[in-house]
C-alpha cells in the first residue's frame, strides 16, 4: 500500500476498527449526557496492572519542579515558560523501519489506543524521586501498528524544533533537538509508555505536552518530553545527553545505585515532597522494576551504562 507517499494519514487507516478504547467516543458520551466539557479535557482511564501502590506526589511537586531545558535549566523554568508551546494541533512522523510510515495527528492516534493509567515511580537523574500517576498508553502498542520491519534494532525519538516557542533552545546548552533512543526490546516492553496525561487530564506543557515518553527503569533524561518523531532503525541512535557527555551519560542509563555518576554517588535519592527533613532513601536497581533484568542478560552493566 502507498502509505510512503501520504501525509493525512489518520491512524484509523492503519488500525483495525472497533477494537480499542475510543477516547473521542467517552467524550461524545459525555457530550451526549450535557456534561460541559472542561478546559482541560478529562480522560477516562483504567490503572494499569503495572501501576504501583505508592502515594502518589503532588500535582504541586509534579508540575513546579521540573528539567525541560528548552525552557530553562532552572527546575522551576518550565513552569514558568512552557505556557508559551502550542501543543494542538500536534503531529509525530513515524519514519524508518516500519510498515506504515506517516504522519500521524495525535488525535487520531489517541482516537485508537488503550489508554490505562499507570502509577509509576519515576526516579531523575538529579537524584531527586517523585511518584506521578501517569495516563499513557503502552509504546509497543504504537510500534506494533506502525509495522515494525524486519531488521529494526533501536527507537529513536525527537523532541520538537521550535526556537520561537522554546528560548532555551537560542543556548547550544544541547545539540537541539532533544533527542532519546531505546533498544526495541526495551520499547516494547511493557513498563515503556507513552505519556498523554497525569492525575486525569491532559498533560501539563512542562511535563511534557502533549506526549511524552517515560522508562521508569530508566534515568529520568531517558523520558525525552514533546515527541514529534519516532524512528526505527538497525542502528543505536544519537542522544542527547550522551552527546553533551559521554563519560557521563551512557546509552542504557538505566538505574543503578552500585554505578556512580563520575561527580556523584547514584546510591541514594530524595523523594520529592517528604520535606527538607524527609531524608534520602536508597535507589533500588532499575528503580525497583527487576522485571526488566532479564533485559540485560549477560551485558556488564558497569560498561553498558
Ligand atoms: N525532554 C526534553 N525534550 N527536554 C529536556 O530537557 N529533560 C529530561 C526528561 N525529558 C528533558 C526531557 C530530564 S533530565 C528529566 S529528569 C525529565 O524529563 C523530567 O521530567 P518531569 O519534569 O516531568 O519530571
Amino acid at each position: 500500500m502507498g502509505y510512503r507517499f501520504r501525509t493525512d494519514l489518520k491512524w484509523s487507516d492503519v488500525t483495525p476498527k472497533g477494537v480499542f478504547l475510543n477516547r473521542r467516543q467517552l467524550m461524545a458520551g459525555a457530550a451526549a449526557f450535557g456534561l460541559a466539557r472542561p478546559a482541560m479535557a478529562k480522560i477516562a482511564a483504567q490503572p494499569s496492572a503495572y501501576s504501583t501502590d505508592e502515594v502518589p506526589n503532588t500535582l504541586e511537586d509534579i508540575t513546579s519542579y521540573n528539567n525541560y531545558y528548552e525552557f530553562g535549566t532552572g527546575k522551576e523554568d518550565p513552569a514558568a515558560n512552557a505556557g508559551s508551546l502550542t501543543v494542538k494541533p500536534w503531529t509525530v512522523k513515524i519514519d524508518g523501519m516500519v510498515d506504515n510510515p506517516g504522519d500521524y495527528g495525535l488525535e487520531d492516534i489517541l482516537a485508537n489506543v488503550t489508554l490505562e493509567e499507570r502509577i509509576y515511580r519515576f526516579r531523575c537523574v538529579e537524584a531527586w524521586s517523585m511518584v506521578v500517576p501517569w495516563i499513557g498508553f503502552q509504546l509497543s502498542d504504537l510500534l506494533a501498528r506502525a509495522g515494525i520491519r524486519a531488521g529494526a534494532k533501536y527507537v529513536a525519538f525527537e523532541t520538537l524544533m521550535r526556537p520561537e516557542e522554546m528560548p532555551g533552545q537560542a543556548y547550544p546548552i544541547l545539540d537541539w533537538p532533544y533527542r532519546e533512543g531505546l533498544r526495541l526490546d526495551e520499547a516494547m516492553h511493557p513498563l515503556t509508555i507513552l505519556a498523554t496525561g497525569l492525575y486525569g487530564e491532559e498533560l501539563p506543557n512542562q511535563n511534557g505536552a502533549p506526549i511524552r515518553l517515560v522508562v521508569p527503569w530508566k534515568y529520568g533524561f531517558k523520558s525525552i518530553k514533546s515527541i514529534v518523531r519516532i524512528t526505527l532503525t538497525d542502528k543505536q541512535p544519537p542522544t542527547s545527553w550522551n552527546m553533551q557527555n559521554p563519560r557521563e551519560y551512557g546509552f542504557y542509563s538505566n538505574v543503578n545505585p552500585e554505578v556512580d555518576h563520575p561527580r556523584w554517588s547514584q546510591a541514594s535519592e530524595r523523594p520529592l515532597g517528604a520535606g527538607i527533613f524527609g531524608g534520602r532513601v536508597p535507589t533500588r536497581k532499575f528503580n525497583g522494576y527487576d522485571e526488566v533484568a532479564g533485559l540485560y542478560a549477560g551485558q556488564d552493566l558497569a560498561v553498558d551504562f
